[in-house]
């Protein structure tokens, strides 16, 4: 079932998101009704706060490899960082140049309930930061100044 984005400055995309007690099918269809949404508008992640679930739940998908990752945890960072423009569908219009690590490890639990433990690089670790930023209430615009942030605010 296709789903409805939620858009900047909805409040939900604010809130701390919730832990996932349990994979269980509600989850599932959720994560299946999100990954059609995030087909749907080309998007390369989806969190579902942007669907108006307060859940630590994200989907991405960097054109070769697809994931579902419940209660997404970041353990590991590297120090060296990549530099490159990100857009957000609940953010229309807006591209901002974020820096983040090139490198990290998830650990999580997948769509079947088991644990998880990835290694993501380059545009998969972006991706991947850019969604777990969204279960924290963090958006691309809080890297804007604050006359590009009024700027963009006028434009909506
Ligand atoms: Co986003």
């Amino acid at each position: 079932m296709l789903l409805n984005i939620i858009k900047y400055p909805d409040s939900i995309l604010r809130k701390d998101a919730k832990e996932v007690e349990k994979v269980d099918n509600e989850i599932k269809n959720l994560i299946l009704d999100m990954t059609e949404t995030m087909q749907k508008y080309d998007g390369a992640g989806l969190s579902a706060p942007q669907v108006g679930v307060s859940k630590r739940i994200i989907i991405a998908d960097d054109g070769k490899e697809e994931l579902a990752i419940v209660n997404p945890e970041i353990v590991k960072k590297s120090w060296r960082k990549q530099k490159d423009k990100e857009g957000c569908l609940s953010l229309p219009g807006l591209e901002v140049k974020i820096k983040r690590s090139k490198k990290i490890i998830v650990s999580g639990v997948d769509y079947s309930g088991k644990k998880i433990r990835i290694d993501a690089e380059n545009l998969m670790a972006r991706i991947l930061q850019h969604e777990i930023d969204h279960l924290n209430g963090v958006l691309i615009i809080d890297r804007l100044n604050k006359k590009e942030k009024n700027d963009y605010e006028k434009s909506l």
